[in-house]
């Protein structure tokens, strides 16, 4: 399974790729907005760091104006994802990028008759967003499961599924279960992985031990 780092925070993307287990980047208007910063100049950053897909969503919401900033955000670097809204102009749009060989995410899935015609459309990625689901009380991990067993049944189809709108580390096992390819996380998700009770009084317990002996490795 893929990690993407969901945040615009270049500082936090440099900390956590810095742990070689980073696959990608994903950002979107509004976390653009809460950088701070000038979009064509924090995803160049970001695409710097991390070479896998940089996702830099479209502004615009008809057609030629997605094909007009696409053609911006496709010239920043090659590892540019193009995002786009999962609307029939963004899918329109992700069609005519796939056919020339632009890597595109489809955003704001959610259902699985979204997710069909994104995959369709030849997008890259298929965004379904899980937390923004079960927020309104409907079961994310659900829809992940549907789109992965419909994606299955045809292997012609090319579109990963990349888990979105994470809020916990239960929704990353659960679609690692169901076989996602792709999660999302926000950086503190991402750290959470990592923690476990046990394992921090383990290591205490070791170091004291070790301590004792007097030893050193190195
Ligand atoms: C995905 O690409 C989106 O940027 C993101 O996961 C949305 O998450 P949110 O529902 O926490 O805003």
């Amino acid at each position: 399974m893929k990690f993407f780092v969901d945040t615009a925070d270049t500082a936090e993307i440099k900390a956590l790729a810095a742990s070689g287990l980073v696959d990608g980047v994903t950002t979107n208007p509004s976390l653009i907005a809460k950088s701070g910063r000038n979009i064509l100049e924090v995803v160049a950053e970001i695409c710097a760091i991390v070479p896998g897909p940089v996702s830099a969503e479209v502004a615009a919401t008809e057609y030629e104006g997605m094909m007009r900033e696409a053609a911006v955000l496709r010239k920043i670097a090659s590892n540019v994802c193009v995002k786009l809204p999962l609307t029939p102009d963004g899918l329109r749009a992700c069609k005519t990028l796939n056919g020339e060989g632009v890597m595109t995410n489809v955003t704001l899935c959610f259902s699985a008759a979204q997710a069909l015609l994104a995959a369709k459309a030849g997008a890259t990625f298929i965004s379904p967003f899980v937390g923004r689901l079960d927020d309104i009380g409907q079961d994310g991990m659900e829809l992940i499961a549907d789109i992965v067993t419909i994606y299955d049944n045809y292997p012609n189809f090319e579109t990963e599924v990349l888990v979105a709108s994470v809020r916990h580390p239960i929704h990353i096992v659960e679609a690692a279960k169901l076989g996602a390819h792709v999660a999302t996380l926000p950086p503190n998700v991402l750290r959470m992985l990592y923690a476990h009770p046990l394992t921090d009084k383990g290591l205490a317990g070791f170091l004291k031990d070790w301590a004792a002996t007097g030893q050193s490795i190195a």
